[in-house]
C-alpha cells in the first residue's frame, strides 16, 4: 500500500478554509475535500491516509477535527481501517451516482450506514466543531503556558510534605465545602490588595480551573437557548463551554476600549463574558467608560457579567488595572480567577468570587456535579500564599516575562520591520502581531513546518468580516535564548508565503 501526499495536496488547495466555506465546520470541510479527492480518483483504492496527528499539525487544526472527518469517511464507506495500522481508501466508494456509474448499482440498493456523528448530541457536535485546544504545550510560541521550569518546586514540595504529615481524614475526602477555608481566607486577603477585588472568604468557590468556573456559571445562570455575549475576537475555550451548555453565543465586537456592547440588542443577554484586564487575544485593556457602560447594561438587562481575569498579574506598562468586579455598583459581576498562569496549568485550580446571594446555589451545585477534592493541595496553596511565596513568585516572574517580551518585541521589529505592527504588550504572556501583507493562516502553517507555533489571529473571530490578519504569540514558556532563533524561523515562514 502506498503513502499519499495528501497533506501537500490539502495545503495546496486554494479553497481550504477560505471565507466562502467559513460557515462550514472544519471537520466537514476536511471530509468534503478527502471525499472529493476519492471520487475524483486523486486518491485511489488502497491509498493510505496520513496519520491524523500529522494532518492536524500540517493544517493547524485540532486533532479531534481530523479524527471526526476520518471517522465519518469510514462510517460512510469511503475508507477502511485495518486494526490500528491506519485508514485506507476503500475499493468501492459509496457515492450513489458514482456507484451507479462505475459499479452499475442502483441507488435503491443503497443502505445508509448508521453514523456515530448523528448519535452525538447537537451540543456535542457544536463543541467538537469549534474545538481549539492544541496537543502542543511546549515551545515557541505556544500560547497560555507559563514557564513551569521556574516554579519553586522545593518550596512546594516542602509544603505538600508538611500538609501530608498532618492531613486529617476530612482532607482526603470529597471537598464538600467548595474549597478549603484557609485557601479562601488567604485568597480574599491577597486579591483585595493586588486586584481591588471586593469580597469576603465566604464568597469564594474553589474550582478546577477557570473552565469549571465558567461551566458552573453557564449551567446555573442560564437556560439552553439563552444568549451569552462573548468578545469577538475572543477566547474559544469559553465559547466551547457555553456551547456545550446549549447557550446561544453572540459575538460582540471589541475595539480599542474593549467589548463594544450593543445598547439596544434584539435579545437581552443572560450572561456577558469579558476579559477586561487583558482582552484575549487582542491585549486591549477595557476603558473605565466601557466598564461603566457594561455594568449599567448588565443591570438594565438583568444579566450577569463573568470577568475572566486569567493573567493580569503580569502587567508591565501603565497603571495597575483594578478588577471590574470591584467597580460594579450593582454587584452583577462574577470574578473568575485561575492559578494556571501564575503557578502551572496542570494544578487545575481556579476560583469564583460570587455575589453573596449566589454562593449557596453554587456551593451545592459544585458538590452535586463535581464533588470537589484536592483539599491537601488547597491547604498547601493556602500556606504558599499566606507565607508570601505566591506574591514573591509573581514578582520574580513578572520581571522574567517582561524581559522576554522586550526581547521578542525587539527581535520582531528588527527582523520584520515594515511587515508587522505589534499590539497588546502591556500585560500577560502573549502579544499580537498584525500582518500587513501575508495571510495569517498561510503563515501559521508555514511556521509550523519550521517548528514554530503561531496561531492565526483571524481564527479567534466569529465574524470573518471583522477578522484581523495577524499572529498571536505566547512568550511565557520560551526561554531568552530561544527567542531570537525562533523569530528568525518565523520570518522565513512569512517570507515563504509572500510577506517580508
Ligand atoms: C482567556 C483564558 N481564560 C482562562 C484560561 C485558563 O483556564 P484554566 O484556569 O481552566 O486553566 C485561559 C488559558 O489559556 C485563557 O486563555
Amino acid at each position: 500500500m502506498k503513502e499519499t501526499p495528501l497533506i501537500d495536496w490539502l495545503l495546496g488547495r486554494s479553497h481550504w478554509a477560505q471565507p466562502d466555506r467559513a460557515g462550514l465546520p472544519l471537520n466537514r470541510q476536511l471530509f468534503d475535500d478527502i471525499r472529493g479527492a476519492i471520487l475524483a480518483g486523486q486518491l485511489s483504492a488502497g491509498t493510505r491516509l496520513p496519520p491524523t496527528r500529522e494532518v492536524a499539525k500540517g493544517l493547524s487544526i485540532a486533532r479531534n477535527t481530523v479524527l471526526y472527518a476520518y471517522e465519518r469517511l469510514t462510517e460512510e464507506g469511503y475508507t477502511l481501517t485495518h486494526g490500528g495500522s491506519g485508514t485506507y481508501v476503500g475499493k468501492a466508494p459509496p457515492d450513489p451516482a458514482l456507484r451507479e456509474r462505475v459499479f452499475g448499482l442502483s441507488q435503491a440498493s443503497e443502505i445508509a450506514p448508521p453514523r456515530a456523528e448523528s448519535r452525538l448530541s447537537a451540543r456535542a457536535r457544536e463543541l467538537l466543531d469549534g474545538a481549539g485546544a492544541s496537543d502542543r504545550q511546549v515551545g515557541s510560541f505556544v500560547l497560555g503556558i507559563p514557564d513551569v521550569r521556574q516554579f519553586p518546586r522545593a518550596t512546594w514540595q516542602r509544603l505538600i510534605t508538611q500538609v501530608w504529615k498532618t492531613a486529617c481524614q476530612e482532607q482526603l475526602g470529597y471537598g464538600t465545602r467548595h474549597g478549603c477555608p484557609p485557601l479562601k481566607h488567604a485568597l480574599a486577603q491577597y486579591l483585595a490588595l493586588a486586584r481591588g477585588v471586593d469580597c469576603s472568604p465566604e464568597q469564594i468557590v474553589v474550582t478546577q480551573g477557570s473552565h469549571q468556573a465558567i461551566d458552573l456559571c453557564a449551567r446555573l445562570l442560564a437556560d439552553p437557548g439563552d444568549v451569552v455575549w462573548v468578545e469577538d475576537p475572543g477566547y474559544w475555550g469559553a465559547r466551547s463551554v457555553f456551547r456545550a451548555a446549549g447557550l446561544k453565543v453572540e459575538a460582540v465586537p471589541v475595539d480599542a476600549q474593549g467589548m463594544q456592547p450593543p445598547v439596544a440588542p434584539q435579545t437581552a443577554p443572560k450572561l456577558i463574558f469579558v476579559t477586561p484586564s487583558h482582552q484575549y487575544p487582542s491585549g486591549v485593556v477595557m476603558s473605565l467608560a466601557r466598564r461603566r457602560l457594561l455594568t449599567e447594561l448588565a443591570h438594565r438587562y438583568g444579566a450577569w457579567i463573568i470577568e475572566d481575569d486569567y493573567d493580569s498579574e503580569f502587567r508591565y506598562h501603565g497603571a495597575p488595572q483594578p478588577s471590574l468586579q470591584g467597580l460594579d455598583p450593582h454587584r452583577n459581576t462574577i470574578y473568575v480567577g485561575s492559578f494556571s498562569k501564575v503557578l502551572y496549568p496542570g494544578l487545575r485550580l481556579g476560583f469564583l468570587i460570587l455575589p453573596p446571594s449566589l454562593v449557596d446555589a453554587f456551593a451545592v451545585a459544585h458538590s452535586e456535579l463535581y464533588r470537589g477534592g484536592q483539599l491537601q493541595i488547597q491547604t498547601a496553596l493556602a500556606l504558599f500564599i499566606a507565607d508570601g511565596h505566591y506574591a514573591a513568585h509573581i514578582r520574580r516572574m513578572r520581571k522574567i516575562y517582561g524581559e522576554r517580551q522586550a526581547l521578542l518585541t525587539q527581535a520582531l521589529q528588527s527582523r520584520l520591520d515594515g511587515e508587522i505592527d505589534i499590539v497588546g504588550t502591556d500585560t500577560g504572556l502573549h502579544l499580537t502581531v498584525l500582518l500587513r501583507r501575508a495571510d495569517d493562516h498561510r503563515v501559521s502553517r508555514a511556521a509550523l513546518a519550521h517548528g514554530i507555533v503561531a496561531r492565526p489571529l483571524s481564527s479567534y473571530y466569529a465574524d470573518p468580516v471583522r477578522a484581523q490578519n495577524g499572529l498571536v504569540l505566547g512568550y511565557g514558556g520560551v526561554s531568552e535564548e530561544e527567542i531570537g532563533p525562533a523569530v528568525a524561523r518565523l520570518a522565513v515562514a512569512i517570507e515563504s508565503v509572500g510577506g517580508a
